[in-house]
């Protein structure tokens, strides 16, 4: 009771408020989006997405041990192919982007845990992240396709895969297809609760996977829905999930904080490409101190219960943090 409780006694200097500190963030809870394209030595800035770059092969290899030099243990890797069709062929062929990509940067970095986004959007004609029949995106038909894809990035030499498509049953069905392969130790990071988000966009440009004809809430979550999110989560860790996520991030705090506390396994979010574009605009146009804006919103992300964080902020929030 006031006088005797007096809350700032412990707020007087940073010494004392960072022994006190419930929550901090170290480069070692991000994991670094990558944009692997074909050719050689190109390097494109990505318009919407200050400091993100589609690369070749060759030049992510340098970005890979630039991001492992800040003691990022991880990447995740999406790719953009040359040739995209109806069944996104390119997704699982052996000598694709992205399984080009792995082999490349675990030879010259073995270290760095490599991890693949696995998903059709990028390599279909139609922009979908299935196979689309009658118009609508078929989900049982989809699954050999993921699976197949999976089955080539653990091929090629990924550490782990991490399904975002949203198809019901996914993570069984490439559960399935890595044990069969070979690959029991191979974890799958599941895109759990992932929501049907306009925060989305930049990634798109970044991607290449805008839809050509409708949207993706047939398949990705409502984001008025709070509770759908603990039975799709609930869905994927009984299919095997290792790692289960949430994203978007910002916007989703209350699902990462319902997350963490009902289960067990780690929580992975993802601080998605909208959430970066606002904050390097309005950095850029002197409306917000950009840094401490990126690790107030990182902080709050852990502080809700993530323990890994996607995210575009990487590199940026480890120099900071190594400081
Ligand atoms: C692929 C995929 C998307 C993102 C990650 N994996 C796009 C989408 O679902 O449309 C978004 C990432 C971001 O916005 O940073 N399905």
């Amino acid at each position: 009771m006031f006088p005797i409780h007096r809350l700032r006694r412990l707020r007087k200097n940073e010494t004392i408020r960072k022994m006190v500190r419930e929550t901090t963030i170290s480069p070692e809870d991000f994991i670094y989006p990558l944009f692997v394209t074909c050719g050689k030595r190109v390097k494109k800035e990505i318009s919407s997405m200050p400091g993100c770059f589609q690369e070749s092969v060759d030049k992510i290899v340098k970005s890979a041990k630039e991001v492992y030099s800040l003691g990022i243990p991880s990447i995740i890797l999406f790719g953009i192919p040359e040739h995209k069709d109806k069944m996104g062929s390119s997704a699982y062929d052996e000598h694709g982007v992205v399984q080009n990509a792995i082999r490349t940067i675990k030879d010259t970095l073995p270290e760095l845990y490599v991890i693949t986004d696995v998903c059709l959007c990028e390599y279909t004609s139609h922009g979908h992240c299935g196979v689309i029949k009658d118009g609508t995106v078929q989900n049982d038909p989809t699954l050999e396709l993921l699976s197949k894809e999976a089955v080539s990035h653990a091929q090629a030499g990924a550490d782990m895969v991490a399904p975002s498509d949203m198809m019901d049953g996914r993570v069984e069905a490439i559960r399935r297809a890595l044990d069969e392969e070979g690959f029991h130790e191979t974890p799958i990071m599941s895109y759990a609760a992932k929501y049907a988000s306009a925060f989305y966009s930049p990634f798109r440009e970044a991607a290449e996977s805008t839809p050509q004809f409708g949207d993706r809430r047939s398949y990705q979550m409502d984001p008025a829905n709070r509770r759908e999110a603990l039975r799709e989560i609930t869905l994927d860790i009984e299919e095997g999930a290792d790692i289960i996520m949430v994203k978007p991030a910002l916007a989703y705090l209350d699902v990462i904080s319902d997350a963490k506390d009902a289960f067990d396994v780690p929580i992975a979010a993802y601080n998605v490409s909208g959430e970066y574009s606002l904050v390097k605009a309005a950095g850029k146009l002197g409306w917000i101190d950009e840094q401490r804006v990126m690790i107030e919103i990182l902080t709050s992300i852990k502080r809700a219960g993530a323990d890994l964080i996607l995210t575009y902020f990487a590199k940026d929030a480890a120099k900071l943090l190594n400081k």
